[in-house]
C-alpha cells in the first residue's frame, strides 16, 4: 500500500499548464540536486509536452546533474518523425548542455523490441541501484524509483505504451515491448511498466481536452470499471500523483 497523495490542477489552456509545470519541474530538480546530487526525470511522448520541453530548456536547471529517461518509445529510428526521442531532442536536448551519458535513450531502432526492452531494463536497474545509491535502497534493499515521471494519457486511458487490456499491465518487468493493435502510430513500442512507474516519487499526468478530463473524472470518482478500462487508473506512485489538466 502506498501513501500516495493525489492532486489535480486545472488550467485554462496548454500554455498556462506548460508554464506552471515547467516551474514545478525546476523546483523539484533544484530540491533533488541539493538533497542528493542528482535528479532523474522521465519524459513522455505525444503532442502535449512539446511546449513544456521548450520551456524547461530555458529554465535554470543543472542538466549536468540531471538524468533523462523515456516512459515509452516507438520502435523507429531516433531521427524518425514518430520518435519520442526526436520530439525531446528538437524541443529540449538540442537547446541545453547535458552530458551524453545523462541521456538514457530507449533504442527503438533495434530489430528485436524484446531485446531492446531488456537492454533498457538493465540500464534502469544499474542507474537506480548504483548511480542514485539512494538511502532507501540501502535500507530496504528494494530498488528505488525515478524522482519525477511525466506521462500523457490517450483518449482510451493508456499511459506510456500501456494500452487497455494489455498483458503489460501485470508485467513484473521494468521495461517491456508492446505491440498495440489500435495505437497511432501503429507500430511496436518499448514502455516502462506500471511496476516501475509506481516506484516513482512523483508522477505528473499531463492531459488536455474534454475526453481526457472525463476519463480523469471517472478515475477520480472511482467508477468501479475504470480501473479495468483505463491503465491510468492503476497509477499509485510512492509519493505524489498530480493531474495537470488543461482546457
Ligand atoms: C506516445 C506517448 C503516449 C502519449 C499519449 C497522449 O508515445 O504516444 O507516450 O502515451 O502520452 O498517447 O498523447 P498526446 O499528448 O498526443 O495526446
Amino acid at each position: 500500500m502506498t501513501n500516495m497523495q493525489t492532486y489535480q490542477h486545472y488550467y485554462s489552456n496548454l500554455e498556462e499548464m506548460s508554464e506552471a509545470v515547467a516551474d514545478k519541474i525546476t523546483l523539484i530538480a533544484e530540491k533533488k540536486i541539493s538533497q542528493r546530487g542528482l535528479f532523474s526525470l522521465v519524459l513522455t511522448g505525444g503532442r502535449t509536452p512539446g511546449l513544456l520541453y521548450r520551456l524547461i530548456a530555458e529554465k535554470n536547471i543543472n542538466w549536468h546533474k540531471t538524468h533523462i529517461f523515456w516512459g515509452d518509445e516507438r520502435c523507429v529510428p531516433p531521427d524518425h518523425a514518430d520518435s519520442n526521442f526526436r520530439l525531446a531532442q528538437r524541443n529540449l536536448l538540442d537547446k541545453i548542455s547535458i552530458p551524453p551519458a545523462n541521456i538514457h535513450r530507449m533504442k527503438g531502432e533495434l530489430p528485436d523490441p524484446e531485446e531492446a526492452a531488456q537492454e533498457y531494463e538493465q540500464e534502469i536497474r544499474f542507474f537506480l541501484s548504483h548511480i542514485t545509491n539512494s538511502p532507501e535502497k540501502k535500507l530496504s534493499g528494494k530498488l528505488s524509483g525515478f524522482d519525477l515521471v511525466l506521462l500523457g494519457m490517450g483518449e482510451d486511458g493508456h499511459i506510456a505504451s500501456i494500452f487497455p487490456g494489455s498483458p503489460i499491465i501485470k508485467s513484473t518487468q521494468i521495461t517491456a515491448a508492446a505491440y498495440p493493435e489500435f495505437a497511432s502510430p501503429r507500430c511496436a513500442r518499448l514502455t516502462l511498466t506500471i511496476k516501475i512507474l509506481n516506484r516513482s516519487e512523483k508522477i505528473f499526468m499531463l492531459i488536455s481536452g474534454n475526453k481526457k478530463k472525463q476519463i480523469f473524472n471517472d478515475i477520480k470518482t472511482g467508477k468501479k470499471k475504470s480501473s479495468r478500462k483505463y491503465p491510468a487508473a492503476l497509477l499509485q506512485p510512492q509519493g505524489v500523483l498530480s493531474w495537470e489538466i488543461a482546457g
